[in-house]
């Protein structure tokens, strides 16, 4: 072919990378591998283990050890012993070791590039400029962080021994996501990789020999998901860092629930791709290209559905159907190639059963008529139009090359349709107005949104899901906190099951109705829902002692039904995450002043539950907490991260949404203002649960509410048995969160029954906090609970 022919026609020849050097590796360790622990190789106990394969190919490239529970507790038991060594070190000498991690990753790039295209099949030029130097620069990152790590944290200290899970999309990369924050904390690990993609996790492991990492600091068991299972469940293990299905998120929330493993879920996803008609359309569909077939579109945060304005829709089909023509399926080791091999049989499989249910359903399919290869695991790029909202395609995550197609007329439908799934991972915004961007990114429930690009990641911007795409973030000061915990949290004692003050001598009978002839006026005490006082819907109440046996009162017995009603006022009161966060704090601040005002009657009242010395405490400290949040209400902000592209990155923080809380018994008064104002004050609306011991409070609080300038809605109580209340409220779908302050078979009991839209649950895991305690009870740790982390990605230039 001439110059001029290969001009016109633009076509590739092969450019194959030379996989000599990889081979050369896996012929070293004789194609078997065992698990690595305690710094060296270890043949698995029962002897059993696995082939991974080439998916271009379906060749076998070598076996690796099958982890069983008794490689699992070795791996554990590794750890462990390694972890009073590792926190020994200063930080600079654990930034030694991250930064030695870096530059021996850097040194061995293009070897653990050939592997992880050759385990993975992914195109090596993506594994060659993108995987390996985003590992490579979360190392350095996070030498950084163990560096600053007793100045920017302190009062926090490492969670202890963690387990890892990591799945077969981003090998390498997910690896270093996991390590590099939990060492940089002073943790020890032990991870376990997808028993799809082992090998680079065990390039890794004999990285980690060749710098002379401590023994024992990183640990790596192959395996599959019982191997997953193992370690999940090994009581020694303090947190738990997945990334993967869904559908093992949920069942890894259900194993962790009755441990204080604290836990990180990375999930799956069904992100948006948002073109509007002032969009420039050929760098949309560049981004596109991106978004989709990235990966063989085996992405998580894939934009796998796109939404078109409908008045560009066509044009924008056409050219993206040009550009589809001319994208290379290939062998993933040729420089040239697009799009590589799927995982696996099974996923290729997967992709194929979807694609066909969502034609039955009534999409139109389309696929270039591109040359395919002849073997190994590959699927098309695959155009899917007139899909429908509601349809499989356009709501379950495909994991393949396949786009959902669906138009929108206004920006409020495209935020309507966008956020109509069940995940909120990413999406993306394409618009040359910055003003329409931003305001559809704010709109969006999703973790990260990426303006006018696509597919960004980097070590300084969190990374992570809302709703059911997981909680936690990895990258960035978010993410090392998943690693870290308050020291006088992690320390504090269980909490008894019966309350202190309850066990206290009984209060003195001071009252005017001690010994008063004339009975006291009947002081009925309602429910508070959507602003008004409101009737049970039973009908009934329960009786409330004072701790020496005295009647209280008489508190309504809600019931689901109330719950269901107080949940459906939170998610209405819009007014209030709408509201400023001048007009919050103002709101906090009144309400601090009406508390203040009635202190001398709600303490009285207060005193006959908890002793007088008791009841004046929580009154002062009530107020001082309030004041606090409202002066965090226009403080507690994000920040603007610089990642070395050509964009700034907005860490936004924004509520969670409809919180449900059961508030500690202990403390009636402090203990419910300590609860709800951190999520209040930052823009969540709640439904709470008042202290069991004395839910006679809530007359006094909604007294306070409806005299504050609190819209209807945005706090609602009820009152009833705390138990069959946080059932429904833990199992309410449309609950975004779910905390609960109690002993530890209860706050088990919430995060257990909590999977379903899997909420996030911030519980004191049983603990006693010492709600006096400002030191405990305040600030930044509820606050980060009561907040979640958008990123948006803004690119600058021309
Ligand atoms: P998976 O969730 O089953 O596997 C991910 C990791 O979890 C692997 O290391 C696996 O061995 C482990 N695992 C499996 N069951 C476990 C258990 N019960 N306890 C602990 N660990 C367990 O994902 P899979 O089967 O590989 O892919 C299925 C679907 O999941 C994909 O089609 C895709 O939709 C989704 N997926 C999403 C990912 C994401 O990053 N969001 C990554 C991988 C898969």
């Amino acid at each position: 072919m001439s110059i001029v022919e290969k001009f016109v026609t633009m076509d590739y020849g092969p450019a194959p990378e030379d996989p000599r050097e990889a081979v050369a590796w896996l012929d070293k360790h004789k194609r078997r591998f065992g698990h690595f622990i305690n710094g060296t190789w270890h043949p698995p106990i029962d002897k059993k283990y696995f082939d991974t394969t080439d998916p271009s190919t379906t060749e076998k490239l070598a076996e690796v050890a099958q982890g069983s529970a008794a490689d699992i507790d070795d791996a554990v038991k590794s750890a462990r012993n390694a972890l009073p060594q590792w926190q020994s070190l200063t930080p600079h000498a654990r930034a030694r070791y991250l930064y030695a991690l870096a530059r021996q990753i850097q040194k061995h790039s293009r070897r653990l590039a050939v592997l992880e295209t050759l385990d993975n099949g992914k195109p090596i030029r993506e594994s060659r400029d993108i995987d390996i130097p985003l590992v490579a620069r979360h190392f350095y990152h996070h030498a950084g962080w163990a560096q600053l790590l007793a100045q920017e944290f302190p009062g926090y200290e490492a969670c202890g021994v963690v387990g890892q899970i990591i799945p077969w999309n981003f090998p390498l990369l997910m690896l270093a996501w996991k390590i590099a924050p939990a060492l940089a904390t002073g943790n020890t690990v032990v991870l376990k990789p997808a028993e799809f993609t082992p090998l680079t996790a065990l390039a890794f492991a004999e990285i980690c020999q060749e710098i002379d990492l401590p023994a024992g600091v990183v640990n790596i068991v192959t395996g599959d998901g019982h191997t997953g299972e193992a370690l999940v469940a090994h009581p020694d293990i303090d947190k738990i860092a997945f990334t993967g299905s869904t559908e093992v998120g949920r069942a890894i929330r259900k194993a962790t629930a009755s441990s204080h493993k604290k836990l990180s879920l990375e999930l799956g996803g069904k992100s948006p791709f948002i073109i509007f008609e002032d969009a420039d359309l050929d760098s949309a569909v560049e981004g596109l290209v991106d978004g989709i077939w990235f990966n063989q579109g085996q992405v998580c945060c894939a934009g796998s559905r796109l939404l078109m304005q409908e008045s560009i829709a066509e044009p924008l089909i056409a050219k993206i159907c040009d550009r589809m023509n001319t994208l290379r399926v290939g062998p993933p080791l040729d420089k040239s190639i697009d799009i590589g091999a799927i995982i696996a049989r099974v996923q290729l499989d997967r992709i194929q059963r979807l694609v066909d249910q969502g034609v039955a359903e009534g999409a139109t399919c389309w696929q270039p008529s591109i040359p395919m290869p002849s073997r190994g695991l590959y699927f098309p790029p695959t155009l899917l139009s007139n899909v429908h909202p509601t349809s499989v395609v356009a709501q379950q995550e495909i994991f393949g090359p396949v786009l959902a197609a669906m138009t929108f007329r206004t920006p409020s439908e495209a935020v309507e349709l966008a956020n109509n799934t069940a995940y909120g991972l990413a999406a993306c915004v394409w618009s040359e107005s910055i003003n329409v961007s931003l305001h559809i990114a704010s709109q969006l429930k999703a973790g990260v949104v990426w303006v006018n690009c696509t597919n960004l990641f980097d070590a300084s911007c969190g990374f992570g899901g809302y709703r059911e795409s997981g909680y936690g973030r990895e990258g960035g000061r978010e993410g090392l906190l998943e690693y870290l915990e308050p020291t006088w949290f992690k320390h504090a004692p269980q909490l008894h099951q019966r309350p202190l003050a309850i066990d206290q001598p009984p209060a003195q009978l001071t009252e005017a109705t001690a010994d008063s002839s004339t009975p006291p006026i009947d002081r009925t005490v309602k429910l508070f829902i959507a602003g008004k006082q409101a009737r049970p819907d039973s009908g009934y109440s329960i009786p409330v002692h004072a701790p020496d046996g005295r009647l209280l009162g008489e508190a309504p017995l809600g019931n689901r039904k109330d719950i269901r009603n107080a949940v459906e006022a939170a998610r209405k009161a819009t007014a209030w995450p709408k509201s400023t966060a001048h007009t919050r704090a103002q709101v906090l601040y009144y309400l601090a002043e009406n508390l203040s005002q009635r202190r001398e009657e709600i303490a009285s009242r207060l005193s006959d539950v908890v002793g007088k010395q008791q009841a004046d405490a929580e009154l002062t400290s009530s107020i001082e907490r309030i004041f606090t949040y409202a002066a965090w209400a226009d403080k507690y902000e994000g920040a603007i991260h610089n990642p070395p592209f050509r964009n700034v990155t907005l860490a936004m923080q924004e509520p969670i949404g409809t919180i449900g809380i059961l508030c500690p018994a202990e403390a009636p008064l402090l203990g419910f203002v300590s609860a709800v104002m951190p999520a209040i004050a930052v823009g969540n609306t709640v439904v709470a649960i008042p202290s069991e011991f004395y839910p006679l409070i809530t007359a006094d609080l909604y007294q306070l509410f409806e005299t504050s300038d609190l819209p209807p809605g945005a706090v609602n109580i009820v009152t009833g048995r705390p138990h069959e209340l946080l059932k429904t409220l833990a199992e309410h779908d449309d609950l975004d969160a779910l905390w609960c302050f109690a002993d530890a078979p209860i706050c088990a009991t919430a995060k257990s029954l909590s999977i379903g839209n899997l909420k996030q649950v911030f519980t004191n895991e049983g603990r006693a906090i010492d709600w006096f305690n400002p030191a405990q009870s305040t600030a930044r740790f509820f606050l980060q609970h009561a907040t979640q982390i958008k990123n948006i990605w803004v690119p600058y230039g021309e």
